[in-house]
């Protein structure tokens, strides 16, 4: 692949989404980008470049080149930790300090293929009495539609149910279909029905997705730079309220970053916005979580 197509796709795909592509990336961009070539009547990606460049080409081309070289992989209750912080410590305190609005708004802000924000659902869900008669809006935004899709269906297959679901989670959560290709699992319409899913991409201005309690941003700032992690970061810090919590992905960290946010001690990648220090009663649940 020719330098100078490499560093056209690589300026197209960080403008478009903040995925910061390495100049040794070449192979990677290769066999993401010819299917995508080869769809839009191409051989290769001089040819695909060639297209992009013309003045009549829509967004649509550039739009596709962008969700090949997202990396949506993610699986139920991913590292495990965030989601015992979530129901040990996280919804514990908002529960009592959001008592008299009984109302919690939680953002998975890259959900991909849906794993994340159903793994939330479903905590929820186990915690039974204590939610009941709450308000709990649950918001999966990606920019992948392709991902998306596979989110809004709720179908997984053995080897993704396979991977972090309890087995009684499984057999609690998601029913079995057998099809043509091999066994599918699909998740309830109890657990499918407390999660939306909506097109976002992280650059876009955040104001019209309103205010959360509680954001899941994981393993997507890994793929940005330094510069447009903290973008990120601060832009979700004002739409947070001082006693809301951030969770991070376990290679992820605002340290050098910013300081609108600080960790929760003991709590590894979970945050409050800065200044939550003084939230009341904070300190009673990460103590006893
Ligand atoms: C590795 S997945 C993370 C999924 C999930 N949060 C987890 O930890 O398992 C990263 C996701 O970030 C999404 N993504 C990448 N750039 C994005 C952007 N600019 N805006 C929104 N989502 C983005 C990708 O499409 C992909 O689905």
């Amino acid at each position: 692949m020719k330098a100078e197509d490499y560093d056209f796709i690589a300026r197209l795909v960080k403008e478009q989404s903040g995925l910061a592509l390495p100049g040794d990336k070449h192979y990677l961009v290769e066999s993401r980008l010819l299917p995508v070539a080869r769809e839009a009547g191409v051989d290769d990606l001089s040819g695909l470049v060639r297209q992009m460049r013309r003045i009549d080409t829509g967004p649509a081309l550039r739009e596709a080149v962008v969700e090949a070289m997202t990396t949506n992989e993610s699986f139920f209750f991913r590292d495990k930790l965030p989601f015992e912080y979530f129901s040990g410590v996280v919804m514990p305190y908002l529960l009592e300090a959001r008592a008299a609005k009984r109302h919690i708004r939680i953002w998975c802000a890259a959900a991909s293929t849906g794993q994340e924000p159903y793994s939330l659902a479903i905590c929820l869900q186990e915690m039974g009495a204590r939610v009941s008669g709450w308000r709990i809006e649950i918001l999966g935004t990606d920019i992948s539609l392709q991902a998306l899709a596979r989110a809004q269906a709720g179908c997984y297959t053995p080897f993704e149910v396979q991977r972090g679901l309890p087995p009684h989670l499984l057999a609690k959560y998601f029913v079995q279909k057998p099809e043509r290709n091999g066994d599918t699992w699909e998740i309830v319409p109890a657990i499918r029905s407390m999660v939306t899913f909506q097109k976002f991409n992280l650059l876009d201005r955040f104001t019209a997705l309103g205010t959360f309690d509680i954001v899941f941003c994981r393993n997507v700032l890994i793929y940005f730079d330094s510069r447009t992690k903290a973008d990120v970061l601060e832009r979700i810090a004002r739409v947070m309220p001082p006693d809301g919590f951030m969770m991070l992905g376990a290679a992820e960290t605002v340290v050098g970053l910013t300081d609108m946010f600080q960790p929760i001690p003991a709590r590894r990648g979970l945050y409050s916005p800065a200044g939550n220090r003084s939230a009341p009663g904070l300190s009673s649940y990460v103590g006893n979580a």
